[in-house]
């Protein structure tokens, strides 16, 4: 969004029931969220920063990295351009500054390959942060205060045009025993964690932190009913009219997620499971549109 036409306004108010509607069971994270964008958006961000910086804490899987993605995609049009997404998990030694800056007075390195395609804005995720390298955090120190980030052949490259997002999963392991505690003690007891493992100045440059909680049954059903309308419009679209009966969501839930991993797979068992059911209809030479059931762990079709 650059000038800052009627629709862009609007756009920029309809943004938390946008989010809301995508992101399920994480309903205090999005008004925290909501006015850093709207403010980054207005033009009303500090100058000489980044236009918002965002800490996501929590387990895995329940949605820190769809957010990121969805905030993106809703501002800047396409995510997998305007997201500069930096897995720390493969920048854990040495020799990931080279990878991510440059080796040389010829190269910039992975940033300034994902900051070209990014056309100079968006978003910088730095994925899963307590999992790098000590050299490689003080540069996103660099980049949290200053918005800008000097790569091997001695450009310096200006991110005042991007949010920055970091993940940990920090406390991730401890949460499952606090299954009973309240959402205020969980989120105390992360913080915490966040402060000794991450040292406390870097907690403290982020415009704001979040706690996302575990997911609840009916946040999964709700999640797995989102993935499965995205899937039935899918096979729709090959001639395959399905609804949704008995049992599906439950199956789907049960299949899906898993206490360590949150929904990560959700959306590959929808996908396996429809068409499993459109497969075996076609290859029987049975009918492929009508009810969607469960039926001894599969799903089938009734016409
Ligand atoms: N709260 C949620 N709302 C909607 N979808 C979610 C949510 N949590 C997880 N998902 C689904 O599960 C997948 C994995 O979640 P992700 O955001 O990558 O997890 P993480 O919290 O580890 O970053 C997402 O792609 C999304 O489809
Ligand atoms: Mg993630």
């Amino acid at each position: 969004m650059s000038a800052l036409v009627p629709e862009h306004i609007s756009r920029l108010r309809d943004l938390p029931a946008y989010l809301d509607g995508l992101i399920i069971g994480q309903e205090h994270v999005i008004p925290k969220v909501v006015p850093i964008l709207q403010n980054g958006e207005l033009g009303l961000a500090d100058p000489g920063r980044p236009k918002g910086t965002f800490l996501f804490l929590g387990p895995t899987g329940v949605g820190k990295t769809e957010l990121t993605l969805l905030m993106c995609g809703y501002l800047f049009g396409d995510a997998a351009k305007h997201c500069i997404r930096l897995d720390m998990s493969e920048y854990q030694n040495q020799e990931s500054l080279q990878l991510l800056l440059g080796q040389n007075e010829n190269s910039r390195g992975n940033i300034g390959r994902f900051y070209d395609r990014a056309e100079g804005h968006g978003f910088l995720l730095f994925d899963e942060i307590e999992k790098a390298h000590p050299r490689v955090l003080d540069i996103f120190l660099q980049v949290l205060d200053a918005g800008r980030i000097t790569v091997a052949n001695g450009e310096t490259l200006n991110l005042s045009k991007f949010y920055i997002v970091a993940t940990s999963n920090i406390g991730a392991e401890a949460l499952m025993d606090l299954k009973n505690s309240s959402m205020a003690t969980i989120e105390r007891f992360i913080e915490d964690l966040a402060a000794a493992e991450l040292r406390p100045e870097v907690l403290a440059r982020f415009n704001v932190r979040c706690v996302f909680q575990k997911l609840t049954y009916n946040a999964q059903k709700k999640i797995a009913g989102i993935m499965l309308k995205k899937e039935l419009k899918l096979l729709a679209a090959k001639g395959h009219h399905l609804t949704v009966g008995n049992g599906v969501l439950e199956l789907i839930v049960a299949q899906g997620v898993e206490p360590r991993l949150g929904a990560r797979r959700m959306r590959q068992t929808v996908e396996s499971n429809c068409r499993h059911a459109v497969r075996e209809a076609m290859l029987d030479g049975r009918q492929t549109s009508g009810e969607l059931v469960a039926e001894n762990g599969k799903l089938v079709i009734h016409p």
